[in-house]
């Protein structure tokens, strides 16, 4: 099962990937999370990657499709994966059904998580993230069980850097530019469900089973 996320930041592309992973035993792969770990390993991909996330820029196509094009050909993606923030543009997207053709696959199902313009900076403030795993809380619809501190591994949670208000508008403003014409691109493949992702997690989550199953 091969599964795009679709959906403007903060969305909840992340929040319900992982829970797709988690019920359907396929991995997550969320190009954002990739960037902000080789951000934090100081690697020169984190270095490059860096210098656009911070104005809410988009990471040049060739760099990102490369990267995507090499993990899922990795031995757990055999029986599918999740796609979180990838693909992002149409050449993006133009590239993955290429290489998945060169294996005669393709995409199964783009979700796409519909949350108005308005909501989102809302959200995005009281994101809490966890530098290491990646884990997404929020301060007031998804508190972690001890205030700060990530669920699964302990350390303490942050304000992304790229979640500051200001941030967010020039993401906002990429996305409606550069990423909504993936909509219509999937819906032309016949992939495409919309999913209100206004309502509560667990609501949003039991719509997109009702999906896949
Ligand atoms: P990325 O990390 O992908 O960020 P994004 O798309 O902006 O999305 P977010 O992760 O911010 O939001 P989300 O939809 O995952 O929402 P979440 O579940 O956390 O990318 C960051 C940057 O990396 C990009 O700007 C770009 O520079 C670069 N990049 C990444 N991929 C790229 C690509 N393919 N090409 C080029 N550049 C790329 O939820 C948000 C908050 O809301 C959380 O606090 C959550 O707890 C809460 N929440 C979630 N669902 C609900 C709900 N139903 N009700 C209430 N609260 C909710
Ligand atoms: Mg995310």
């Amino acid at each position: 099962m091969k599964i795009v996320m679709l959906g403007a930041p903060g969305a909840g592309k992340g929040t319900q990937a992982r829970m797709i992973s988690e019920k359907f035993g396929i991995p997550q792969i969320s190009t954002g999370d990739i960037f902000r770990a080789n951000i934090r390993d100081n690697t020169e991909l984190g270095q490059r990657a860096k210098s656009y996330m911070d104005q809410g820029l988009l990471v040049p196509d060739q760099v990102t499709c490369d990267l995507v094009v090499d993990r899922i050909s990795k031995d757990d993606c055999a029986e599918g994966y999740i796609l979180d923030g990838f693909p992002r543009t149409i050449p993006q997207a133009e590239a993955l059904t290429k290489a998945l053709e060169k294996t005669g696959s393709r995409i199964d199902f783009a979700i796409d998580v519909e949350v108005p313009d308005d909501h989102i900076v809302e959200r995005m403030s009281g994101r809490r993230a966890c530098p290491q795993c990646g884990e997404t809380f929020h301060i007031l619809y998804r508190k972690p069980v001890k205030d700060g501190i990530c669920d699964h591994c302990g350390n303490e949670l942050i304000l992304r850097d790229d979640d500051h208000p200001d941030t967010v508008q020039k993401r906002l403003d990429v996305y409606h530019s550069q990423t909504q014409p993936l909509i219509e691109y999937y819906r032309e493949q016949g992939v495409l469900h919309s999913i209100d992702g206004t309502r509560e997690m667990d609501t949003v989550f039991a719509d997109i089973c009702a999906v896949l199953e």
